[in-house]
């Protein structure tokens, strides 16, 4: 672990190291080699990820984001009478953009201590906390580097007293198949004491019309964020694909209740990936899953919920129906 401290508020702890470029060898080795070939989205974010990634939130046939803002606007001060917290423990902070809502709320309040955000990228999460320890004078950050499928035993003890939430947002827990889904809210739900609360985004399901435009916009944005995980292995394994190659694919699957996004061979092609010593062989038209962002119905999640130890207790929905944020405690 490192530790870097920019201010007596602010304490970052790292815990990424070259074990996390393995696990893109890992994830490439093991998903390329498939009879059907797969990566799994979380190699996505490089910097020019992230930055296609902010893009997609503005773009006008991508409602989640505007509409989990105005959800979590409308409803944070009575998510933080509800709870009482003082904490906010944010699992994929990125800009901490939703954060903010909610720790405003708390200000409000008079009941805020500390932002224990948790995120892979560092920049992101530093430049979040020193703005957010201007903002808020009673503030404390304590961020964690790391990945939240692995470094949850890295969140650090609550404050005694304080109630807190343990917020995943953004719709992010649909990228998880439903088996591994479950496990993860488990695993969220052993960090929570008795009054303390998880708070998810989930997007919900709709017309197949109005997924899949937000999945494949008319600027195409979407199509190469898609495409740059190819450049991620590009460049972190010292492969050759060739992305134009690709042509980006988005499909609702009903009967999974989930958005698909995959990579279509648009002629049969070899890929070395030299880094890994593997020849990779694409037959046209062949495909490649990037992603899969599940739907969800209220039902599904208070499932979810009980699968995971946890009583959906408040439910948060704009007037389209278009997205949820759910509040939930250990049962
Ligand atoms: C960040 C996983 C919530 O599934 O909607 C956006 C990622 N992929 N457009 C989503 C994404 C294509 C996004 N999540």
């Amino acid at each position: 672990m490192r530790t870097a401290a920019s201010s007596p508020e602010i304490r970052i702890d790292s815990y990424l190291s070259e074990l996390d470029e393995r696990s893109l060898a890992y994830d490439v080795l093991d998903g390329l080699t498939r009879p059907f070939k797969e990566i799994p989205p979380k190699h996505f974010y490089d910097a020019r990820g992230s930055e296609l990634f902010e893009r997609i939130c503005e773009l006008p046939e991508y409602y989640p984001t505007r509409t989990e803002r105005s959800i979590l606007d409308a409803s944070a001060r009575e998510i933080v009478r509800v709870t009482g917290a003082g904490e906010l423990v944010e699992l994929g902070s990125g800009s901490a953009e939703k954060a903010r809502i909610l720790l405003e709320a708390m200000s409000s309040a008079g009941t805020l201590r500390r932002y224990v955000p948790l995120d892979v990228s560092e920049s992101a999460l530093e430049e979040a906390a020193i703005l957010l320890v201007e903002e808020f004078a009673e503030l404390t950050v304590h961020g964690v580097i790391g990945d939240f499928e692995r470094h949850l035993d890295r969140v650090p003890r609550a404050i005694a007293g304080t109630p807190r939430i343990i917020a995943l947002l953004g719709g992010t827990i649909g990228n998880f198949p439903p088996g591994t889904r479950r496990r993860m809210l488990r695993e969220i739900s052993r960090l929570l004491g008795p009054e303390d609360r998880l708070l998810l985004g989930t997007d919900l399901v709709k017309d197949p019309r109005v997924l899949e435009a937000a999945y494949d916009d008319a600027q195409g944005v979407t199509a190469e964020f898609n495409r740059n995980v190819l450049r991620v292995i590009n460049r972190e394994l010292d492969a050759d694909f060739s992305p134009d190659a690709f042509e980006h694919i988005a499909f609702y699957d009903r009967a999974h209740e989930w958005v698909e996004m995959r990579l279509r061979a648009c002629r049969p092609c070899t890929v070395l990936v030299s880094g890994l010593g593997l020849r990779v062989e694409f037959a046209a038209g062949e495909e490649l899953r990037t992603e899969i962002s599940a739907k969800f119905t209220r039902a599904r999640v208070q499932e979810d919920f009980l699968a995971a130890g946890l009583e959906l207790e408040c439910w948060y929905t704009d007037s389209d129906g278009l997205f949820a944020v759910s509040l939930g405690r250990r049962l």
